[in-house]
């Protein structure tokens, strides 16, 4: 039986499938052999998922998750739970020091929207043990997004920068291609990539790029991983709006779960940092393009290259009508031609490769996101539209990594984890009204 033959019912059950085959105990693979390990935001999609017909296993994934959590808060991209030789680079090229292996960087926090989902489900679940479970999840998401603010806004200006293109998510986006382009090739570590083995080398970032990312790891490494040496030393720093803007909208459902489980003293913590960066975010509108830009602290310069990245202040700042106006005229823009939007480049951009993992595909957890926006903004008809055309395209290719906005075909890795999490959450979003984004 295809997908397409499926009732929806069938394809609600092939999505728990997939998320019972990546099951490697309590924690999600993204993939079998291309990410044999725990992935920091794909697991909060994840939970999110799960949230939707098991709340305890919900719980599980966020608390595997946060095994791999350091001293000093962060939660980092990559948790080696069991040992593979799918992967490059594997925990012996990250040289950490923590009590299990863990990757030395981080990813974005939705880990704090999940919680709040993930909580709410349990408690209409009547799960026992949900308070206690939240508050321990809470405390560990406060103290990443601490470190979130002392590691990577040392300087106060209300965003957080990211080290490395992988922290972004957005491997090899062409929202890092200036900045990127000053950082060596050169690398201590042997490269030795797996992932061309199982995936088609044209969906994949380029040698070039591997060289680019390894040499920033051989750099951070040479930094003992701490963040104070690591800032001083890195040649690539980007204050990231997409970044940021999940961090403001983690921070607003921290704010609401801590009205139960913080004290006063971490409400008021909270509701200053979301200030913060909500005002940091609010400051990188830029007018002339339609959308928010983020900033190279080594060049001093805007990140101007139109990437998905731009729309995701949405799921965090309440625009003003000649911003909304702005941002959904330009992402209606970003659709037409295509047979599956939102693409990650548009393809009126001279950097735009249909196939090529972030420099243009679709990916149903961004859409997840910028529909979430859209709707927190009041553009109810382009979030629902966002969201069935993210449904049907998964319906019509699978469960693939991400689709080609061209043609529809799915690319990447099979049997995604978190494209089955967004399927489950997206079909039930598209069909509702109203449902799914909650004020901040
Ligand atoms: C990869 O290896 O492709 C990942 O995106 C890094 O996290």
């Amino acid at each position: 039986m295809t997908m397409n033959d499926m009732t929806r019912f069938d394809r609600d059950e092939a999505a728990r499938a997939i998320l019972a085959r990546n099951d490697r105990g309590g924690y999600t693979v993204p993939t079998d052999r291309l990410y044999p390990f725990q992935w920091n935001w794909d697991s909060a999609f994840v939970a999110i998922g799960f949230a939707l017909f098991d709340a305890d296993r919900a719980y599980r994934e966020l608390e595997r998750l946060v095994e791999g959590q350091w001293d000093d808060g962060m939660i980092p991209h990559i948790v080696f739970h069991a040992p593979s030789d799918t992967y490059f680079p594997g925990p012996e090229v990250w040289g950490t020091r923590h009590r299990i292996p863990t990757s030395g960087i981080t990813q974005p926090p939705v880990f704090g929207m999940a919680l709040r989902q993930v909580h709410e489900a349990a408690v209409k679940a009547g799960l026992p043990q949900a308070q206690e479970r939240t508050s321990a999840l809470f405390q560990a998401a406060l103290r990443s997004h601490r470190w979130w603010l002392r590691a990577r806004d040392p300087d106060s200006l209300g965003l957080v920068a990211i080290l490395h293109p992988w922290e972004s998510g957005s491997d090899n986006s062409p929202a890092w291609d200036v900045a990127l382009a000053r950082v060596p090739t050169t690398t201590t570590t042997t490269i030795r990539r797996k992932d061309t083995g199982h995936v088609d080398a044209a969906m994949r970032p380029r040698d070039e790029d591997y060289q680019r990312f390894i040499h920033l790891v051989d750099t951070y490494r040479d930094c003992g991983w701490d963040p104070q040496r690591q800032w001083a030393a890195a040649p690539f720093k980007i204050a990231d709006v997409q970044m940021t803007a999940i961090l403001a909208r983690a921070t607003a459902d921290l704010m609401h779960l801590a009205e139960t489980f913080g004290s006063a003293e971490e409400r008021t913590e909270l509701s200053d940092i979301h200030r913060r960066l909500l005002d940091g975010l609010a400051r990188r509108w830029r007018p002339e393009l339609s959308r928010f830009v983020s900033l190279d602290l080594i060049s001093g310069e805007d990140v101007d290259a139109p990437t998905q990245a731009c729309f995701m202040p949405l799921v965090a700042l309440r625009l003003d009508d000649v911003q909304r106006k702005a941002v959904t005229a330009e992402i209606e823009r970003w659709h037409q031609g295509l047979i599956v939007g939102l693409p990650t480049t548009p393809s009126f951009s001279p950097a735009f490769e249909p196939k090529r993992y972030w420099r243009g595909p679709v990916w149903a957890v961004v859409n997840w996101l910028i529909a979430d926006g859209l709707r927190l903004n009041g553009a109810e008809d382009l979030a629902r539209r966002i969201e069935q055309g993210t449904v049907g395209a998964i319906e019509r290719a699978g469960f693939c990594e991400y689709f080609d906005p061209t043609t529809g075909e799915g690319l990447g890795g099979d049997a995604f984890s978190w494209t089955a999490a967004a399927y489950m959450v997206l079909r039930r979003r598209a069909g509702s009204s109203g449902a799914g984004a909650e004020a901040p």
